[in-house]
């Protein structure tokens, strides 16, 4: 079954009618958003599974045909989403035009609540007279237990999953039984974007699911995008693969799927590089906590494009705090050290404390702590800020590593990354502290680590 163009524009037709814009003017959809718009609203679909580029406007189609959907079949309706966050923007966007129409506020239950409802958008669950219910649920925790659901004893007509693939596979599967009791009965409806191969990559591949699917040229063509905008995001420093998420909507490759830094990337850092830096002359210290790891000094300097590694140090010979310092702020003094950044965690704290009250000492000392938030809210912590930063330079060849030592090309490799629920990454160490990469952050925390760090990684 395939929309028909007059079903197309008859549901163009109807959004016009019943929503309102923000200035106001009737709703228009574009062809692809009235195509979800009806998907949503189609009994005969009983599953459906849609991928658009981001920014598409999936949320808010959602929202309004969900609303239209409750009230017009008077359904009850489940949008689910994976963070509190998310399932916001949807409340937001059904309560924001709910009042465009009269046929929506018709039968509302708790009238006197509605003018709370407009300011304080907290609700969570509409609920009319003739049985049409919308509820919106966070599953993004890890509470989304039998009894949580159970005490609600709600099944849901048809269920959205909003940024279904960030849902993960167990929520997925609770979610589904718990809130459809007659599951052959409920109509499940997957949107968002293909971040993992998860439950929302089997669907995609499973033929009971009708499909609708997206991309950035799709998304120009209508009007949704522009061309430089999108050219704006491809060198902005997103990665390819975030790219491919995003804007091409496509699934991760399986091999990238956990690794931060893929093989050719690191080789490509290895290349000795004749660019000309003009900029500042850094050094980051990552200190020893004992035992088996060493305490490393990385001298580099950087400016708004390019970074070259000139040398590393490795200190086995003593954790002394004094003498340890005292060897560090000698070499950053024949190296001509403008600042120097150290890790603080453990022994750095008390190192960096006798390094910055030293007379002697003339370069500035900036303080790291790799798990503070990140300036980017797209990363977990200010870490994973760093080394994603780190591997869009090098995947664009503005980074020049050919006089590390190995270890940091070990290092860099065994990288890994995770997604959180609500998006953002972060980035997972190997079992063996990577001390020459660290040694690198610290220091490239005293650049990057403030709010002039151009990245963009949705
Ligand atoms: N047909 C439309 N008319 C007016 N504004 C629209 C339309 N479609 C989308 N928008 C606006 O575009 C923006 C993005 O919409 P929305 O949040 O629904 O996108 P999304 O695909 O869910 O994005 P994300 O990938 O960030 O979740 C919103 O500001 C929304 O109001
Ligand atoms: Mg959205």
């Amino acid at each position: 079954m395939e929309i028909t163009p007059r079903q197309l524009k008859a549901i163009q037709i109807v959004c016009r009618g019943f929503f309102k814009n923000d200035d106001g003017d009737p709703l228009e959809l574009t062809d692809g958003q009235a195509e979800i718009f009806w998907s949503i609203y189609n009994p005969s679909l009983q599953r459906v599974q849609i991928m658009t580029t981001t920014q598409y406007g999936k949320s808010l189609t959602v929202a309004l045909s969900a609303l239209y959907t409750a009230k017009r079949r008077k359904a009850k309706v489940a949008i689910v989403a994976p963070t509190d966050k998310q399932g916001g923007i949807i409340m937001d966007y059904i309560i924001s035009h709910l009042f465009d129409n009269e046929f929506f506020t018709k039968g509302l239950i708790d009238v006197t609540g509605i003018e709370k409802m407009r300011t304080q958008k907290t609700r969570d669950r509409l609920v009319w007279l003739d049985g049409a219910e919308i509820r919106v649920l966070t599953v993004g925790a890890s509470n989304v237990t039998a009894k949580g659901l159970g005490v609600m004893g709600f099944h849901a007509d048809i269920i959205i999953e909003d940024e279904s693939s960030l849902i993960p596979d167990s929520h997925h599967s609770k979610v589904t039984r718990m809130l459809g009791g007659n599951v052959r009965k409920s109509k499940m409806v997957k949107i968002g974007n293909p971040f993992f191969r998860n439950h929302f990559y089997n669907s995609w591949h499973n033929d009971r699911f009708y499909k609708i699917f997206i991309d950035y040229k799709r998304a120009i063509a209508e009007g949704r995008l522009t061309e430089e905008f999108v050219e704006e995001q491809k060198t902005s420093g997103m990665s390819k693969e975030d790219f491919g998420v995003m804007y091409l909507v496509q699934f991760p490759d399986r091999v990238a799927d956990d690794a931060v830094f893929e093989y050719d990337t690191v080789e490509k850092t290895k290349i000795a590089k004749d660019f000309k830096i003009d900029g500042w002359r850094v050094a980051g210290l990552d200190l020893s906590r004992g035992g088996a790891d060493a305490t490393v000094l990385t001298i580099f300097e950087i400016d708004d494009h390019n970074l070259r590694v000139l040398k590393q140090y490795e200190n086995n010979e003593t954790s002394d705090s004094i003498q340890v310092g005292n060897w560090a702020i000698d070499l950053c003094i024949e190296n001509k050290v403008g600042i120097l950044g150290y890790d603080a965690l453990g022994l750095g704290g008390a190192i960096g404390d006798y390094i910055m009250n030293l007379p002697e000492v003339k370069f500035d000392v900036v303080e790291y702590k790799a798990g503070n938030k990140a300036v980017d809210n797209n990363f977990a912590n200010i870490k994973s800020q760093l080394v994603f930063t780190l591997r869009t330079w090098s995947e664009r060849g503005q980074v020049d590593f050919s006089m590390c030592s190995g270890q940091m090309f070990i290092d860099l490799l065994g990288l890994n990354k995770k997604r959180a629920s609500d998006r953002s990454l972060r980035v997972v160490d190997p079992q063996d502290s990577p001390d020459y990469l660290d040694s690198l952050l610290a220091g490239l925390f005293t650049v990057w680590g403030g709010n002039k760090v151009n990245i963009t990684v949705l």
